[in-house]
């Protein structure tokens, strides 16, 4: 059956059929394709769409910007500084207003359930950009980057997260492994376990795709991976955790000798981004003048032939494209 996602929210990929996923991966692949080959495109022609940040973004905030300019749409960007949202007009109401005003909204922000309210009410499609419990458009740009690094096919691929295994892209992750049938192991602290319901669902999924989904502190778990992938140990919003996290999460720092546990020298690295791999930051080097180091992974790994990091990066355009696309755009 030909897949249809026209005016469909993307909130997260528990919402999405695995055919639906996968279609967006294809999508993303020949969008990048034609915009390696220099064509413009004019899907998004007449489409105006907002950005709605109420956390701090490099790659979202621009790859929604450039994907909609590259296909001939505009873009507004609104913060909660500079916007009534949350402060003196509701998220349904605003979500009534830019809904008459646009024809997608991206929001990035704390709660699930802001995003979710802003679907409700805007009558347009609605994409998170992230919250505090996913980050959908992550996760197809980095099984994106995946395909284009194996030539296995992805339901016997082997993808490993380590460290805070239940922050917000650990579930993205969990949730697209499932749906595609993957291998998903999450290496980290018993303290920073998934939360019960989310494990559930995935293994539910995991019985009808035949995905694998495990959990443990053992470095077992490393072995055989095609993906090893970390994120910083303290999500936004969680900067007063820093301590508590240094002490759980530097067993799971991605050193060298991690990457070689997983016996498999052409496992790639994956990292959503931003990184502490260095003291290049100012936050790197305040935590440190503390006696925190952050680093989640090394310069070694972090600089490695095996990391594939910018490539994902510049993937989060390409498949931000496709969710827009899909959903507003004239094809
Ligand atoms: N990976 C990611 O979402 O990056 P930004 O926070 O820069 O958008
Ligand atoms: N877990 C990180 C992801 C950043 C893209 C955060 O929420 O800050």
């Amino acid at each position: 059956m030909a897949v249809n996602l026209k005016g469909r929210n993307f909130l997260t990929l528990k919402d999405f059929t695995p055919d639906e996923i996968r279609y967006l991966l294809h999508l993303a692949a020949d969008l990048k394709a034609k915009k390696r080959a220099g064509i413009r495109g004019n899907t998004l022609e007449g489409k105006n769409i907002v950005l709605l940040f109420e956390k701090t973004s490099t790659r979202t905030r621009c790859s929604f910007e450039i994907a909609a300019h590259d296909e001939g749409g505009h873009v507004t960007f609104l913060d909660s500084k500079s916007s009534q949202v949350g402060k003196k007009e509701s998220m349904a109401d605003s979500a009534k207003v830019l809904g008459r005003l646009f024809d997608g909204i991206e929001y990035r922000g704390y709660d699930q359930e802001v995003v979710e309210c802003l679907a409700k009410n805007a009558g347009v499609p609605v994409w998170n950009g992230l919250t505090d419990i996913d980050h959908p458009t992550q996760a197809l740009s980095d099984i994106l980057t995946l395909t284009e690094n194996t030539k296995k096919p992805l339901n016997k691929c082997k993808l490993v997260f380590c460290g805070d295994t239940r922050n917000n892209v650990a579930y993205c992750l969990m949730y697209i492994c499932a749906k595609l049938g993957m291998h998903y192991a999450g290496w980290g602290p018993a303290e920073l376990a998934p939360a019960e319901d989310v494990v559930s669902y995935c293994r539910t999924v995991a019985k009808e795709t035949g995905a694998v989904i495990e959990f443990g502190e053992s470095r077992e778990l490393l072995k055989g991976a095609d993906a090893l992938y970390t994120d910083i140990w303290a999500s936004m919003g969680e900067e007063d955790k820093i301590p508590e996290r240094v002490k759980l999460l530097t067993p799971y720092r991605i050193t060298k000798e991690v990457l070689d546990a997983t016996e498999n020298p052409d496992c790639i690295f994956l990292h959503c981004l931003p990184s502490f791999h260095d003291f290049e930051t100012k936050m790197a080097k305040e935590q440190m003048a503390l006696g925190y180091d952050i680093r989640e992974v090394t310069d070694e790994v972090f600089l490695s032939p095996n990391s594939k990091v910018f490539d994902e990066a510049e993937n989060r355009m390409h498949t931000i494209k496709a969710v827009i696309v899909a959903t507003i755009g004239s094809v």
